[in-house]
C-alpha cells in the first residue's frame, strides 16, 4: 500500500526491539499478537526500574521501599481503572490472566448464586477459558449451559440469543472480540437484553482491550476480564473488572495473607475490595508492567490504534479474499475495516494449517495454526483447526504484502505437490 503519511507502526516500530531480528535469515514478521503481544522498551524499562530501585513486598511494610512498591502496584490499578473507565479503583482486581479472572467469578458468584435449572448463556465462539469454568460450575450446581450459534454471515446470532433468553437466564458470558472469527460482537445490545431479564453479564475482553477503547460504564457489563500479556504487558498479570456492589457481595476466591482484615483460630474477617480477592504476595512487578503498558497505549491513543488497525484489517482481508481456495472465517469487514478486529483465521483447501505455518516460519513469518482454544467453533465449521494471522499496531502494510506473497508461494508449492 502506497502512503506518504507516517503510520503508527512507522512511529512505534523501534519501541519493540524483538521485532528487529531475523528468523531463519529473514526479517521477522510477527503475526501472532492475538496469542501474545510483544513488549515495548518503555514497559521493559519500567519493570527493570521497579526491580532495580523500588522492589519490596507491598502493603505490609513501614519502610520506604515497601511504600514505593505499594504505590507502584496500587498506582497501576488506578491506571487500569481509568483505561477502561471504571467508576472506582476497587473495581479492578488483579489476576494472573483472563482465565483466572473468569474462574474467580465462576467459583465465587457462580457457586453462590446458581442453582439447578438456572441457565447460563455462552456462545459457540467462546474461548475454552469462557466455557470450561462454566461447565465445572454447571456440574456442581445443576445449572444448564446454552449456546448462541452463528448466522449465515458467521456473526453472533442475535435472534437466537433473544430466543434463548428467559426468566431462567442468570448469567450471560460472551466474548467481545472472537479470537477465532475476529468478529466484534454487539456487546452493548447483548448486555441490555440480558439485564432486562435480570441476568448478569461477563464480557471476555481479552481480544478487545488491547485494540479498542473500552468503556465499562457505557457498556454496562457486570464483569469484564482481560490479560496483560496481550496488551503490551508481561505474562502473569490480568484483571477482573466488576461492578463494586457485585464484587462486594461475592465471597473471596482464595484464602491467605493480604485478603484478610483479622484472623482468629476459628474464623477470619475478610479484607475490603479489591484485596479480598488478592490472596498472597501478588505479581507486583507484573502489575507495574501492566500500568506501564496502559500508559504506553494511552499515549498512542486507543482510538488511533483502533483506526490504524481497521486499515490493516481491511487491507489484509481484501488480499486474503483474492486467494483461490482460501476460506476466511467470520464477518466480512466493511471497506473501512469495520466489524472485525485485526485477526483473521483461514483455511486453504487441501493444505493443513500447520503446514502453512511451518513453511511461513521458514520465511520469518510467525502465524498460528490449530484450534486457538476454540474447539467448539472449529467443530461447528467441521474443521479441526485453522491458520490465524493476528496483527497489532506495530505491524505494517508492507508486512501484509510480504505475508501474502509467501502464503501464495506456499500454496502454489503444495498445490503442485498434490497434482
Ligand atoms: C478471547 C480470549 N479469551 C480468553 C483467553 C485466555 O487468555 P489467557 O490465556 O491469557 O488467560 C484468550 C487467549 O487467547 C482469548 O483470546
Amino acid at each position: 500500500m502506497l502512503t506518504t503519511e507516517k503510520t503508527i507502526a512507522d512511529q512505534v516500530r523501534t519501541d519493540f526491539p524483538i521485532l528487529n531480528q531475523k528468523i531463519h535469515g529473514k526479517p521477522l514478521i510477527y503475526f501472532d499478537s492475538a496469542a501474545s503481544s510483544q513488549k515495548p522498551t518503555f514497559v521493559l524499562d519500567k519493570l527493570r526500574h521497579y526491580y532495580e530501585h523500588d522492589h519490596a513486598n507491598v502493603h505490609r511494610g513501614i519502610h520506604t521501599l515497601s511504600n514505593r512498591a505499594t504505590e507502584a502496584y496500587e498506582g497501576a490499578r488506578d491506571k487500569v481503572a481509568e483505561f477502561i473507565n471504571a467508576r472506582f479503583r476497587e473495581e479492578i482486581v488483579y489476576t494472573r490472566n483472563a482465565s483466572e479472572a473468569i474462574n474467580l467469578v465462576a467459583y465465587t458468584w457462580g457457586l453462590q448464586n446458581l442453582k439447578e435449572g438456572d441457565e447460563i448463556i455462552l456462545s459457540m465462539m467462546e474461548h475454552h477459558s469462557n466455557i470450561v469454568p462454566w461447565q465445572m460450575i454447571a456440574q456442581k450446581t445443576g445449572a444448564i449451559l446454552k449456546y448462541v450459534g452463528l448466522t449465515e454471515e458467521e456473526t453472533f446470532n442475535f435472534e437466537e440469543y433473544k430466543s434463548l433468553l428467559s426468566d431462567q437466564t442468570k448469567l450471560v458470558s460472551i466474548v467481545h472480540v472472537s479470537n477465532m472469527l475476529g468478529n466484534i460482537n454487539p456487546v452493548e445490545d447483548i448486555i441490555k437484553l440480558a439485564h432486562e431479564k435480570g441476568a448478569k453479564v461477563l464480557i471476555d475482553a481479552c481480544q478487545s482491550t488491547p485494540h479498542l477503547p473500552i468503556n465499562v460504564q457505557e457498556m454496562d457489563c457486570d464483569w469484564l476480564v482481560a490479560s496483560g500479556h496481550k496488551m503490551c504487558a508481561t505474562t502473569g498479570i490480568g484483571f477482573l473488572y466488576g461492578k463494586k456492589e457485585i464484587l462486594e457481595e461475592m465471597p473471596p476466591f482464595l484464602g491467605g495473607g493480604e485478603m484478610i482484615e483479622e484472623v482468629f483460630l476459628d474464623h477470619s474477617i475478610y479484607g475490603e475490595l479489591p484485596h479480598k480477592f488478592e490472596a498472597g504476595t501478588p505479581a507486583i512487578g507484573e502489575a507495574v508492567a501492566l500500568g506501564a503498558a496502559v500508559d504506553y497505549l494511552t499515549n498512542i491513543g486507543m482510538n488511533k490504534i483502533h483506526q490504524y488497525e481497521e486499515q490493516l484489517t481491511a487491507y489484509l482481508y481484501e488480499k486474503l479474499a483474492k486467494i483461490e481456495n482460501l476460506k476466511i472465517y467470520g464477518i466480512k469487514p466493511t471497506k473501512e475495516g469495520k466489524g472485525r478486529s485485526s485477526l483473521t483465521s483461514f483455511n486453504v483447501k487441501n493444505i493443513h494449517g500447520n503446514d502453512l505455518a511451518t513453511m511461513l516460519d521458514q520465511e520469518g513469518i510467525a502465524i498460528r495454526s490449530g484450534h486457538h482454544c476454540t474447539q467448539p467453533i472449529h467443530r461447528y465449521f467441521n474443521i479441526s483447526g485453522s491458520a490465524r494471522a493476528s496483527l497489532y499496531f506495530y505491524n505494517t502494510f508492507a508486512e501484509i504484502d510480504r505475508f501474502i506473497e509467501v502464503l501464495q508461494e506456499t500454496i502454489d508449492f503444495f498445490t503442485t505437490m498434490i497434482e
